[in-house]
């Protein structure tokens, strides 16, 4: 016999961003922070688990390929996910599986992304969120969302916040042991839905320095990171979560714009300097930045991750239509730069 379960789960983008973990193994950050999760039809991993007696070892393709389960983060979310399994009984076929049988069983995963990995948009986010859930979902563990994203967390940092919709935040938590690591939705997708996500694909090179690597070397050299951390994030995430509530563009963009512009400064201050962003990427700051000073008030915010592509949140429909606009009149097709495609709502121009 063999049973089955497949989950789909998005990314998600970082508005206060997640950087520098106080416990490496257990993957428990130094600050809060707040995302926002793109819709699945975009960017998104769909994970197919299998079980079955005749299996010999876990095993996983990432996008048709075999990769190897041997590091820690799986192997952590995968004992944390067996520790929680529950029992199963289909009375038609006959079969029962008990909680403890679980430990015994090996499973096979398939997981694909709808964007290229090479793509420098976040993948491990998806992907391990994507992976939790299906996996919850085959060995019937019964619990909350949120105690899952603990394990997601585990996987990759960012993963926790892909098991909501909307907007989330990932609350650091103080225990030792991470159960309190975990995310929970501020609102749904429903709750500010005029928003339109634009990602400029700026650079589709694979990024030198990983997220994981990054930000352990600001941890041990850059002192900006701790006043960050304890000075500087705690007020932003309040007024943050402020603006959401109150769907208030202005101040969301203000505090996106500076988040992303302090996490590279960041980046900067540590030892050696981490550079993420490159001359498009500061381009497009300049451009935003400019007519939304023209406009006075804020029109377009941006955000950006450990790597040169640009986020941008446009305050409605209409806006990112005049961001495409200026992009392309900026940004026409160049062998000088390899900004290449935008994603626009259900379309990729
Ligand atoms: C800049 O979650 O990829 O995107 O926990 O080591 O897997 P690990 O790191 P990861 O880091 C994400 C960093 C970021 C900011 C954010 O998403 O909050």
């Amino acid at each position: 016999w063999m049973l089955m379960a497949t989950a789909r789960a998005p990314t998600n983008i970082a508005v206060i961003k997640y950087w520098g973990k106080r416990d490496e193994t257990l993957i428990l950050p130094i600050n809060d922070s707040i995302s926002f999760t793109i819709d699945p039809d975009h960017l998104s991993a769909t994970t197919t688990v299998a079980v079955s007696p005749s299996f010999q070892e876990d095993r996983m393709w990432l996008n048709g390929k075999e990769i190897s389960l041997s590091g820690g983060r799986y192997q952590n979310c995968l004992r944390e996910l067996r520790n929680r399994a529950g029992d199963f009984e289909d009375k038609t076929r006959g079969m029962q599986i008990r909680k403890e049988d679980w430990k015994k069983l090996h499973f096979h995963i398939a997981s694909y992304n709808n964007f290229p990995t090479a793509a420098g948009l976040a993948s491990s986010a998806a992907g391990f969120a994507c992976l939790v859930f299906s996996l919850a979902k085959l060995m019937n563990v019964n619990e909350e969302i949120g105690q899952l994203s603990a394990i997601a967390r585990q996987g990759s940092g960012s993963a926790c916040r892909s098991l909501f919709g909307g907007f989330v935040k990932w609350t650091m938590g103080n225990q030792a042991n991470g159960s309190d690591s975990i995310a929970v939705q501020l609102v749904d997708e429903t709750h500010w839905d005029e928003l339109v996500i634009i990602v400029a694909v700026v650079s589709s090179r694979q990024k030198e320095t990983s997220s994981t690597s990054g930000m352990r070397e600001s941890v041990e050299t850059s002192s900006l990171l701790q006043h960050r951390a304890q000075a500087i994030v705690p007020n932003r995430i309040l007024q943050m979560e402020e603006s959401i509530k109150n769907r208030d563009f202005s101040s969301f963009a203000r505090l996106t714009c500076a988040d992303s512009n302090q996490f590279h400064a960041v980046c900067l201050d540590t030892s050696p300097p981490i550079f993420y962003m490159n001359d498009t990427s500061h381009r497009i700051i300049n451009i935003v930045e400019k007519w939304n000073q023209h406009e006075g008030i804020p029109q377009v915010a941006y955000t950006f991750d450990a790597g040169p592509n640009a986020v941008m949140i446009a305050r409605n429909r209409k806006t990112a239509t005049l961001l495409l606009q200026r992009l392309l009149f900026y940004f026409p097709p160049s062998p000088d730069h390899d900004l290449n495609s935008y994603v626009l709502g259900d379309k990729t121009i």
